[in-house]
């Protein structure tokens, strides 16, 4: 018969930078799902990836002097990008799409194309407050005082051209979607999708952009690309083949149960299905909104004094420790306050004394009494019953948290069994019983109970630290069969004669001080230093005309915080106007009549309202969170014009 299929995805993470602690929690609890559903017996298609369009990695691209493309290849495949991180999170996704994948890209312009085919696509005007200098469109509720909210000058009416989408024609059947069943979890997001977004009317949707490259192209008006957020949404059915021929298992496994963070809910509960509906497939499975990691109350920043680099914390306290603790400490629904004292603390705790200490004092009593193999001759006790009962019936309590995703709930299950474990050795003084030869058949039988509660303990646990599980199931001598989970509600599955091998400490005792203090050396920035970029060509590099300028003239630029308008001289004979957003680091009078040096050939750039022909080069780098900028002066000696080779 052939297993039931469980599709299950995270968010498509945006690589515009590097990822924290806050993504990997979101993708190491969809790991979690996955691998228990592979473990209960379902055929699972697990999918992760990355949302690579739109104005702002264009603009991340344009300042960090690479094309988008670069700069995305960068951080998804490079060294210590996306790919790197879920390989070291040990993260168990089947697919990785990337919505810049040719696949993709084509599937959504036949998506696209197929609803405005269907009439719920639709070209009009895009009608907003425009700001001329900044070029760019706000709504209402975006100004400030009435004016931009970037450079705080009048704004008038305008209009654009940009398709829509028909979203108020699926405001009914999407608020019915919300108050039927369990579509939309925890519950608490469903009234708050309803009172905030659909009670006060659903308005068509804007899903097309002219005011950038860097999107999908709509095929039949090309001057258009695709909202980041369509292009984005459909990853989750192009992904198994939809619209496409890369993969044929959309049949196979859709609906999705779609795994996002609150933030996103909105789009994935209301924009999301409309637009299934709109291509007649069925809607998610379910879409479960998680809470967010925050630091102080607050989002996460490095400057908060806590480690939020994956990477930084999997190298100090071991990958399983990390995605235990993301899973254990944080109702899965809920905002949860990450420290670093509360990461030592549960590791110490759960891992280490409960969890660790229960092999590691079953194991080695097992050798010391038996010389590793227990005997077969028994002898039970009442004082067993509540402990083989709980090996018994712990499973299914599990199993429902985990089917309702409350995976800390889940471990709480297997902590209690744990803790169970533990407090039997206390009533059993297996030590006292091992000084009576008498009494070694009692003593045989308290050890196999011990192997048994950590066996099933184990196999619940796997799919949250799957490699200290492996490990641990070879310490206590359990094989396949005594792994699997249908053994995982049984008691009596280990051999009467079972040989354990006492190995390495799974989960050493962290000195909270120490390790604290070293984070906090850790969390200096020289040790956050960016990756090198790849090789370019001498080429590419020689393409580049960067000479030596001299400051003439510099302005603040009215109504402006950041800009400042230079005048230079760069040995041409004509002046050359620049604008650069470094007013935060120097005042316009100390720089006029130094010399620095300017990139001559890229391409004019419109800053409110005035152009820029090139950019003043400088160095930066973050120091205790904050950026620091220092303009490439050169000595007075150097000839203005001289050409950078
Ligand atoms: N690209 C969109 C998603 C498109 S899905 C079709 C996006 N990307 S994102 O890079 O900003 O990632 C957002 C997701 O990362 C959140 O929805 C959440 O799952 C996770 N998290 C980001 N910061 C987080 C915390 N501080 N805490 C928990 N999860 C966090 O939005």
């Amino acid at each position: 018969m052939s297993k039931p299929t469980f599709y299950v995805t995270t968010p498509i993470y945006y690589p515009s930078d590097k990822l924290h602690i806050g993504h990997t929690y979101c993708t190491v609890a969809a790991d979690a799902i996955a691998r228990y559903k592979r473990l209960t017996g379902y055929d699972v298609m697990f999918l992760t990836g990355t949302d690579e369009h739109g104005q702002k990695i264009e603009e991340k691209a344009r300042e960090a002097g690479v094309t988008p493309q670069e700069f995305v290849d960068r951080i998804v495949t490079g060294q210590g990008g996306i790919l790197d991180l879920w390989k070291l999170m040990n993260i168990s996704n089947d697919r990785f799409i990337r919505t810049t994948d040719d696949y993709h890209v084509e599937a959504i312009q036949r998506i696209f194309r197929k609803m405005y085919e269907k009439g719920d696509i639709y070209k009009g005007a895009y009608k907003g407050k425009y700001c001329t200098p900044c070029e760019s469109f706000w709504t209402e509720s975006q100004l400030v005082n009435g004016n931009c909210p970037d450079c705080g000058r009048p704004v008038h009416d305008a209009e654009e051209e940009a398709y829509f989408f028909r979203l108020s024609k699926y405001a009914k059947p999407v608020q019915d979607l919300l108050e039927t069943g369990t579509f939309l979890e925890p519950a608490t997001r469903v009234n708050e999708m309803i009172n905030n977004f659909i009670k006060p009317g659903l308005e068509d949707l804007c899903v097309s952009r002219t005011s950038f490259k860097w999107g999908i192209p709509v095929d039949f008006d090309p001057g258009h690309v695709v909202y980041v957020w369509v292009d984005a949404l459909f990853n989750y059915a192009t992904a198994l083949g939809y619209m496409n021929d890369r993969y044929h298992d959309f049949e196979k496994y859709w609906p999705p149960h779609n795994i996002v963070g609150k933030e996103i809910v909105r789009f994935h509960s209301i924009i999301w299905p409309a637009m299934l509906m709109s291509v007649g497939e069925p809607v998610p499975q379910k879409v479960y909104g998680h809470g967010w990691l925050i630091i102080d109350g607050g989002k996460m920043s490095k400057s908060k004094g806590n480690v939020v680099d994956p990477y930084l914390l999997a190298e100090k306290f071991g990958v399983d420790a990390l995605r235990f603790f993301l899973l254990r400490t944080f109702p899965f629904g809920s905002d949860g306050n990450f420290t670093n004292e509360l990461l030592i603390n549960t590791i110490n705790a759960d891992l280490a004394n409960s969890l660790g200490n229960l092999v590691s004092r079953t194991t080695a009593m097992i050798e010391k009494y038996f010389g590793g193999t227990l005997p077969v001759e028994r002898e039970a006790d009442e004082a067993d019953a509540e402990l083989i009962s709980m090996i018994r019936e712990t499973a299914a309590s599990y199993q429902k948290q985990m089917d309702a995703f409350q995976l800390h709930l889940g471990l709480e299950e297997v902590f209690r069994l744990i803790g169970r474990a533990n407090k039997y050795i206390d009533e059993t003084t297996p030590w006292i019983l091992a000084r009576d030869e008498a009494k070694k058949p009692r003593l045989a039988t308290v050890l196999y109970n011990l192997l048994e509660a950590l066996r099933v303990s184990l196999i619940m646990l796997t799919p949250f630290i799957p490699e200290s599980c492996e490990k641990a199931f070879r310490q206590i001598g359990a094989g396949e069969e005594a792994r699997a989970w249908e053994n995982a509600s049984v008691y009596g599955v280990l051999p009467a004669q079972v040989t354990v091998s006492k190995g390495e400490t799974l989960f050493p005792r962290i000195d909270s001080a120490k390790m604290l203090e070293e984070l906090e050396h850790l969390n200096k920035p020289a040790v956050v230093s960016k990756p090198v970029l790849p090789d370019v060509s001498i080429d590419d590099f020689a393409k580049c005309d960067m000479r030596v300028c001299k400051i003439l003239k510099c302005e603040a630029v009215k109504k402006s915080e950041k800009l400042l308008k230079f005048i230079l001289d760069d040995g041409s004979g004509k002046e050359r106007q620049i604008l650069s957003g470094i007013h935060k680091f120097y005042e316009p009078e100390d720089l006029v009549g130094k010399k620095a040096v300017a990139i001559l050939n890229l391409p004019a750039r419109k800053m409110m309202g005035m152009e820029s022909n090139g950019m003043l080069l400088s160095a930066v780098k973050e120091v205790d969170g904050k950026e620091v900028l220092n303009l490439m002066f050169v000595d007075e000696s150097v000839p203005v014009g001289s050409q950078l080779c």
